[in-house]
């Protein structure tokens, strides 16, 4: 196929659900992309979170491939051993309780949903069951109806009425807030620990703390989306680390599966049984395939010390950013934990996207003025350089503009 054809056949045949730019690309290899015309590409925004152990890790691939070649799918109704060891590492790797498996973010955070409702029938208060969830303004938990309806952003739920009704939506970071929206109907409180498409706002240390004290005082579910900020992406492997407490339950996907599609929700030991037979479920969830390449991921993250290098990088980043911050006006903030940064602009971030992306650098602008660079935590301090340095061109030419 040309790429007209490719082009052609999207707009005939595909809903044009995304935005998509003319570009197809080929190869992945860590963070460089290759794209059908040989051109190569620094991805510092892999997979939209997906790709956080890089492109093709030797690792994912190894697993997959091994897998592939022996069972691709089971259903749910029988036992396998990519999927125990996998709960077992979630576990380990977290805290302990139990996990059941899905495919996607939005999907995880609507097992989370179904379990407050659980949780809310199985400890009512005395007025009766309890149901209502607390999200944060600027959320984002997917586009699920019960998930557009969890998060806090108008622009996703316009001409989806009615909405799941039971959410009830607090500012990012504003404790009297939270405080104020609990009512006896209360049952969990819900947020991202860093908001990604928000605009990478980062939870105050006294903004966890405070949720983590509400739900132990008020009896509701901490229930922490990690579908983006998991998976090593700000120097932990889960964000709630660095707080130093520990949610009830955690959705999880993104880049759980290394590139294939996979997610889960972890709740506690003590709650766990709420979940029963015949509740929920989904024919795909945690097949032995993607179950294979989640255990690829983790193994990645741990033999290639990503952890630390992504502490390392997201400082170096960062201290980049503040240094050019000095140099140009328009950049209002520069924040982020780990490798997951948000530079918010006082202007429109497109202008800066569309000229890296001419120059070969994937970044993402998000809410109009925030760019959003997420690149792989396994990427390279000169990759890093590189791209700063494209960066800055884009940033000089803006003030030229
Ligand atoms: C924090 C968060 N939760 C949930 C989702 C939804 O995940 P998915 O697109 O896999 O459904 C996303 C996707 O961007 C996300 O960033």
């Amino acid at each position: 196929m040309t790429k007209k054809e490719i082009f052609d056949n999207y707009d005939q045949f595909v809903f044009p659900t995304y935005t998509r730019l003319p570009v197809i690309f080929v190869k992945g290899k860590g963070s460089i992309l290759t794209d059908v015309d040989g051109k190569k590409y620094l991805d510092f925004f892999p997979g939209w979170g997906i790709s956080n152990v890089g492109h093709c890790h030797p690792k994912v691939m190894a697993a997959v491939r091994d897998q592939v070649g022996k069972l691709i799918h089971i259903p749910n109704n029988f036992f396998g051993a990519n999927q125990a060891r996998l709960a077992k590492e979630i576990v380990r790797q977290s805290f302990d309780g139990k996990v059941f498996f899905c495919n996607s973010g939005a999907e995880a955070n609507e097992a989370a949903i179904k379990f407050s409702r659980l949780f809310g029938a199985a400890f009512p208060a005395p007025e009766g069951a309890r149901f209502e969830i607390i999200t944060t303004l600027n959320s984002f938990h997917g586009r699920t109806m019960g998930a557009i309806s969890a998060t806090g952003q108008t622009k996703h739920q316009k001409g989806f009425s009615p909405l799941v009704p039971g959410f009830v939506h607090v500012p990012f970071n504003d404790i009297e807030a939270l405080r104020a929206a609990i009512t006896p109907r209360t049952v969990a409180i819900m947020f991202e620990p860093v908001q990604g498409e928000g605009g990478v706002n980062v939870a105050s240390q006294e903004f966890m703390q405070a949720a983590r004290k509400l739900c132990d005082e008020r009896k509701l579910l901490l229930i922490l989306d990690e579908v983006q900020t998991g998976m090593g992406r700000t120097g932990e492997m889960f964000a709630y680390k660095h707080y130093g407490i520990q949610p009830d339950v955690m959705t999880l996907a993104k880049a759980l599966g290394g590139g294939l599609p996979i997610g889960a929700m972890l709740a506690c030991r003590k709650v766990s049984h709420l979940l029963q037979p015949g509740m929920h479920g989904t024919t795909f969830g945690g097949n032995p395939l993607v179950a294979k390449a989640a255990l690829g991921t983790f193994e990645a993250i741990h033999k290639d010390k990503m952890l630390k290098n992504c502490r390392l990088m997201g400082a170096y980043m960062l201290e980049r950013f503040r240094q050019m911050q000095q140099r140009f006006d328009f950049i209002r903030e520069v924040r982020g934990l780990g490798l997951m940064i948000g530079v918010e602009l006082s202007i429109e971030g497109k202008g800066i996207f569309d000229e890296c992306f001419a120059n070969g650098l994937i970044i993402n602008c998000t809410q109009g003025n925030v760019l959003r660079i997420m690149p792989a935590l396994n990427v390279k301090r000169k990759e890093i350089d590189k791209a700063m340095g494209i960066l800055e061109a884009a940033f000089t030419h803006a003030v030229k503009a």
